[in-house]
């Protein structure tokens, strides 16, 4: 991925003459020059690195600063802010490093020194990134299968592909993104008899034509710039296993035709090779395409789409995983206090989880595993994670639930609980007095406090 920063400051000379210095080092830069066009910028190319000058108009004060800083932290936490402040505001500027920002700096800025902290992010954010694709891989609940969830439509996919598992039939797997679409995939290879043999994934949308055609077929040395020797391929790599074509929507026409001839024939022909190789794999693929639709669109081809669907496993999204929402939450909230140092593990507080229920997820799995994770790191050292430690979505979510008109029901009930509550503090808990002030008897009084949970 580029690297890329968004540079923050009024000073247009600055941000001229560090605009060329980071291109010259390599960065796509964005700028701004006060708070409106900060907050615009951010919003737009959601930056990884953020170089900001506290001082910004239209008020000028460092605090306003401060406060973009804050506002920018909160709304992606991983986010590298460096804060520049002037030499009189050192306080300030540290204070942000206090609240999150990775580092700071006063004005004249060196640099030498600017460069560093920014090398120093660049290796920060590699680590980050290999963490998270160790993390997703590691995902593993207790029973060793990878795979967490006991609602009745997760567990109907998952006894199809359990079921399918032990038999040849290519298997294609849909579902929207994050939905565990590959998650699956490793558990039906594991469950099948070529859990011995490799399992071998590729993501088809991930390269171009040519380069997935070989590294899918293999090669010959010499068969192009660059071939300085025979690459089997992966087909050839699964042999006696799984080959895992993830994201298979995203192939090229002219490959599918050739992916099409290989399930055929059950041969494949390297890149300039003359003579096809037998292979023996069986087929996983998935996509969160509708392939049917792409298929009567023409990006898809039918004939392709029939042979690599012998079974179809559509996977559940997670909204319509009634029941599971808070086990996941907890297994990703567990695996998150593994990779945040001095982290105090926190649980999700009642009305963090009512939000949680009411939101739609669209990025599924996914996106639940970085909210805990956010969750996490927002609660700090607090035992509870709250709605207000949750992304704006799902505070938004909330506000909605909270001002949905009241039923009458649910008047009626709220004015009945305050009632009681009122009777019972005027007669000091004294439940016979109470009932006697509200006109019902002693058990109809009792039944009702139950009823509405009131504690003494
Ligand atoms: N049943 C499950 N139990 C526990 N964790 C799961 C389960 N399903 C998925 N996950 C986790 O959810 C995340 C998303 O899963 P996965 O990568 O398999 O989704 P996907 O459908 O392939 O997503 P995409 O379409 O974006 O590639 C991963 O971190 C994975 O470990
Ligand atoms: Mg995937």
């Amino acid at each position: 991925m580029a690297k890329s920063v968004l540079l923050i400051d009024d000073d247009d000379a600055f941000r001229e003459v560090y605009h060329e210095l980071l291109l010259d080092e390599g960065y796509v830069v964005h700028e701004a020059r006060d708070v409106p066009t900060a907050k615009a910028a951010f919003a737009k190319h959601q930056p990884r690195l953020v170089v900001l000058d506290l001082m910004l108009p239209p008020s000028g004060s460092p605090t306003a600063g401060a406060a973009l800083c804050d506002e920018f932290l909160s709304a992606s936490p991983n986010c590298k802010i460096v804060t520049i402040s002037g030499t009189g505001d050192t306080k300030i500027a540290l204070s942000t490093v206090r609240r999150g920002a990775y580092d700071f700096l006063t004005k004249p800025i060196e640099p030498d020194v600017l460069f560093a902290i920014l090398d120093r992010a660049q290796a920060r954010f590699a680590l980050e990134d290999r963490v998270e694709s160790l993390e997703a891989s590691l995902a593993a609940p207790a029973d060793g299968s990878g795979l967490l969830g006991s609602s009745k439509t997760f567990l109907a996919a998952r006894k199809l592909c359990e079921k399918a598992a032990p038999t040849d039939v290519p298997v294609l797997i849909t579902g929207a993104t994050g939905t565990g679409k590959e998650v699956i995939a490793r558990h039906l290879h594991a469950s099948s008899n070529r859990s011995e043999g490799p399992f071998v994934a590729i993501n088809c949308g991930a390269l171009n034509a040519n380069l997935l055609e070989s590294t899918l077929f293999g090669h010959k040395k010499g068969a192009f710039t660059g071939a300085t020797q025979d690459s089997p391929g992966l087909f050839r790599a699964a042999t006696g296993g799984t080959l895992f074509l993830d994201e298979i929507g995203d192939m090229d026409p002219a490959l599918q035709v050739k992916l099409l001839r290989a399930l055929e024939t059950r041969e494949v022909l390297a890149v300039g090779a003359t003579e096809p190789t037998a292979i023996d794999i069986r087929l996983v693929s998935a996509t969160h395409q509708p392939l049917p639709q792409r298929t009567t669109e023409g990006g898809f081809r039918e004939d392709l789409y029939w042979r690599i669907r012998g079974i179809e496993v559509e996977l559940p999204l997670l909204c319509e995983r009634s029941g599971d929402l808070e086990l996941l939450a907890q297994h990703f909230l567990n695996q998150a206090r593994a990779l945040i140092p001095g982290s105090a593990g926190a649980t999700l507080s009642s009305d963090a989880l009512r939000a949680m229920e009411a939101y739609g997820w669209p990025g599924n799995l996914r996106e639940l595993r970085h909210e805990m994770q956010r969750g996490l790191v927002m609660a700090g050292t607090r035992s509870e994670i709250l709605l207000s430690d949750l992304s704006p979505a799902l505070r938004q979510v909330d506000a909605a639930i909270t001002s949905r008109p009241q039923t009458l029901e649910a008047k009626i009930a709220a004015l009945e609980s305050s009632e009681i509550k009122a009777a019972l503090e005027a007669t000091s808990g004294n439940k016979s007095q109470a009932a006697e002030r509200l006109g019902i008897s002693r058990q109809g009084l009792l039944n009702k406090i139950a009823r509405h949970g009131i504690t003494p």
